[in-house]
């Protein structure tokens, strides 16, 4: 079998900005920034995306383009051992985020809908309105069902014709609706006082917490600690594009994606007079309140929950992309066997996240479904992957690792780079991580 590549570099910064680019930019940000104090929070984001972001994505970028392989091929053939284990976590991290993943971009695709069909009216109250959905388990799985074939049916036409072309048309349209949305807020009548929040610094409100939780943000953001750029790398054929140029390229687009939405949501609720500290549902439950108070609120709505489902989808099918270039590339199935019967297993999967939101009482450890997959995933196995990913490349592969970056020409960072690889993200991510599972 014939191994894909990207047409152009192009299509790759697309494709990579389009798994980075997700619910994490434009839902996640913007209520961590409400709930951490505003700008000062996010200047400590950006410092650390195109500092520790950038490196761990360099890196996995180096170990994709120097095997053409998935994560676990990838760590079969540079090293083998119990460096392959890293490559198995990326792999069962991707199959559990988009289990989960896609329930969520299910509620956006109801969301697009329900715009139109009562949800944005004054009579509505959006917090039923939202629990009421959210807790029907038909509704919830439907949903999900439709999101996941839709991801299914991109990863089942392959990397060219179905992840690059997609990507190619969806994130022109996702930055567009962008810029229509932010139009739109920061002409509204008292959206500066949105602004000022989110641009004024108060650095009073920066604690360790804080810290911590710009650094988990950055690493689910940018994609990082399971391989999914390690996958998007390994389609990198002849067409030279070069490694540090495209991780900057990459991080800059995520991180303007996660800042405009910012420049969305905090002038919408502020002209509103709403509170932007609500947490996770600053997007389900206070937006929709506010779009019922705007004229053409409806559209506005839609416009915006489609947005949402687009990030949604351009990310989801990277996860997916990860999980069936293992099958293809070590288990020698045809894509399109490996992409439905992956998709569906992931399906499968999500049930439970689909239920456990009201509809059936499914706990794990305390938790709900859902949010237990999520915590498994973004707590344990992306931290633990993107330590071991950026200690590979800086102690295991650095011959290869200074050859790939500078392939292309002059890498400046090339030694600051190494450095953040060898000792400053392990050690940062280390102490992420003990802090999430509770002993810090
Ligand atoms: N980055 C995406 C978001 O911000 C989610 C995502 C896609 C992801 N692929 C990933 C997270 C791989 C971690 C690893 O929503």
């Amino acid at each position: 079998m014939e191994r894909e590549y990207w047409g152009s570099k192009m299509g790759f910064w697309l494709a990579a900005a389009g798994s980075a680019i997700g619910l994490g930019n434009i839902w996640r940000f913007p209520y961590l920034t409400g709930a951490n104090g505003g700008a000062a929070f996010v200047l400590i984001y950006v410092l650390i995306a195109f500092t520790i972001g950038f490196s761990v994505m360099l890196a996995e970028f180096v170990i994709g383009r120097s095997t053409k392989l998935n994560p676990v091929g990838a760590f079969q053939k540079l090293k083998g051992g119990p460096w392959q284990i890293v490559g198995w976590m990326g792999v069962a991290a991707g199959f559990i985020i988009l289990s989960y993943y896609s329930v969520i971009g299910g509620w956006t695709i109801k969301y697009i809908l329900s715009s139109f069909t009562g949800l944005i009216s004054p009579n509505t109250d959006a917090t039923n309105y939202f629990l009421n959905f959210i807790g029907n388990g038909p509704q919830a799985i439907l949903y999900h069902a439709i999101f996941m074939a839709i991801t299914i049916y991109v990863v089942y036409r392959g990397v060219g014709k179905g992840i690059e072309d997609t990507c190619k048309i969806l994130m022109p349209a996702l930055f567009l609706i962008l810029v229509i949305l932010i139009i739109r807020a920061v002409t509204l009548p008292g959206a500066f006082a949105g602004v000022e929040f989110y641009l004024k610094p108060d650095f009073s409100k920066i604690t360790g917490q804080t810290l911590l939780a710009a650094l988990g943000q950055a690493f689910f953001s940018l994609s990082l600690g399971m391989g999914a750029m390690i996958t998007y790398g390994s389609y990198l054929g002849s067409k030279k594009a070069s490694l540090p140029q495209s991780a900057a390229t990459v991080t800059l687009l995520d991180t303007s994606a996660a800042f405009l939405a910012g420049f969305v949501i905090f002038p919408t609720v502020f002209a509103f007079g709403v509170e932007p500290g609500a947490g996770p549902g600053l997007t389900f439950i206070t937006l929709p309140k506010v779009f019922a108070m705007m004229p053409g609120g409806a559209i506005w709505s839609a416009l915006f929950f489609l947005l949402l489902c687009v990030a949604a989808i351009t990310s989801a099918i990277s996860l997916l992309e990860v999980v069936v270039a293992y099958m293809i590339d070590n288990l020698k199935w045809p894509r399109h066997k490996a992409s439905l019967i992956i998709g569906g297993a992931i399906f499968l999967l999500g049930i439970p996240s689909a239920l456990s939101n009201g509809a059936v009482p499914i706990n794990v450890f305390g938790m709900a479904f859902l949010d237990a997959m999520d915590y498994l995933a973004s707590n344990i196995l992306l931290p633990l992957g993107g330590m071991l990913i950026a200690l590979f490349v800086g102690w295991v592969i650095l011959g290869t690792a200074k050859k790939e970056t500078t392939t292309e020409g002059e890498f400046k960072f090339q030694p600051v780079w190494i450095w953040i690889c060898k000792v400053i993200a392990p050690l940062v991510i280390f102490i992420i991580f003990l802090n999430k599972i509770g002993i810090i």
